[in-house]
């Protein structure tokens, strides 16, 4: 967690050290992706913690982090006249870090919602204001889809399906929701097996949603 914490609490040394020679928006792009790389490698982790319970107090720690870093920007980006799509890339360093800030954690949560689908309903049922939080500030990342990467923006495509926020692709199929092997065949016999196998590949992703070999 203090992994996770650090990530999004960091602060954007590298803004002042290279904003000298490039553009500003280019550095942010290149840092974007640096700081996806060390997200998920932070997901990562909370996903090898054998303690369910420390996992899910944990992704409840982040997401109350996360929701009130959106709740302060979303107020402060609204306010400052910025306008996503719209607005040059802003040279105001409050507004530039509520920017990065919305578009970093909205990111990480969405890989958490995508890696940790049951825990995440859980937590976006009992705070339909996070739910909410959660559309605007995914609207928002895609309204200032220049700034970001394709990776990023398959994965909040993925979100919005998994969370029905749009209608889903009639293949969508999210490989870390545990229920789904056991949901897609009847047979008793290998659904046991099949359960593990699920464990064991599903750290390594999307290849899952095929079920190739069952
Ligand atoms: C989204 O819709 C599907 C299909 O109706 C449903 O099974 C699933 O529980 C819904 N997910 C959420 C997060 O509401
Ligand atoms: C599963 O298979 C059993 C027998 O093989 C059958 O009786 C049962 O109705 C099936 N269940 C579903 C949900 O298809
Ligand atoms: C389980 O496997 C055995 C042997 O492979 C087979 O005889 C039996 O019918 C299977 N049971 C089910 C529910 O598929």
């Amino acid at each position: 967690m203090s992994c996770i914490v650090s990530i999004i609490l960091q602060v954007h040394i590298l803004h002042l050290v290279c904003g000298l020679t490039q553009l500003p928006e280019e550095v942010y792009k290149t840092l974007f992706k640096q700081r996806r790389a060390e997200q998920l490698a932070a997901v990562k982790n909370l996903k090898k913690l054998s303690n369910i319970e420390k996992q899910h107090s944990m992704i409840n720690l982040m997401a109350e982090k996360v929701f009130s870093i959106f709740e302060d920007c979303r107020a402060h980006i609204e306010s400052s006249g910025y306008i996503p799509g719209i607005s040059e890339f802003p040279n105001d360093e409050k507004v530039r870090d509520c920017l990065s800030n919305i578009l970093e954690n909205t990111a990480l949560f969405s890989e958490v919602v995508l890696r940790f689908p049951d825990v995440a309903d859980v937590i976006l049922k009992q705070n339909n204001k996070w739910d909410i939080q959660l559309q605007w500030t995914i609207a928002f990342c895609y309204q200032v889809e220049h700034l970001l990467d394709k990776s990023t923006m398959k994965l909040l495509n993925l979100v919005n399906q998994e969370l029905n926020y749009t209608e889903r692709d009639p293949n969508y199929l999210n490989p870390y929701r545990k229920t789904v092997s056991l949901k897609t065949t009847n047979n008793t016999n290998t659904s046991v097996k099949d359960k593990k196998k699920t464990k064991k590949v599903s750290k390594k992703g999307p290849k899952l949603a095929n079920f190739g070999e069952l």
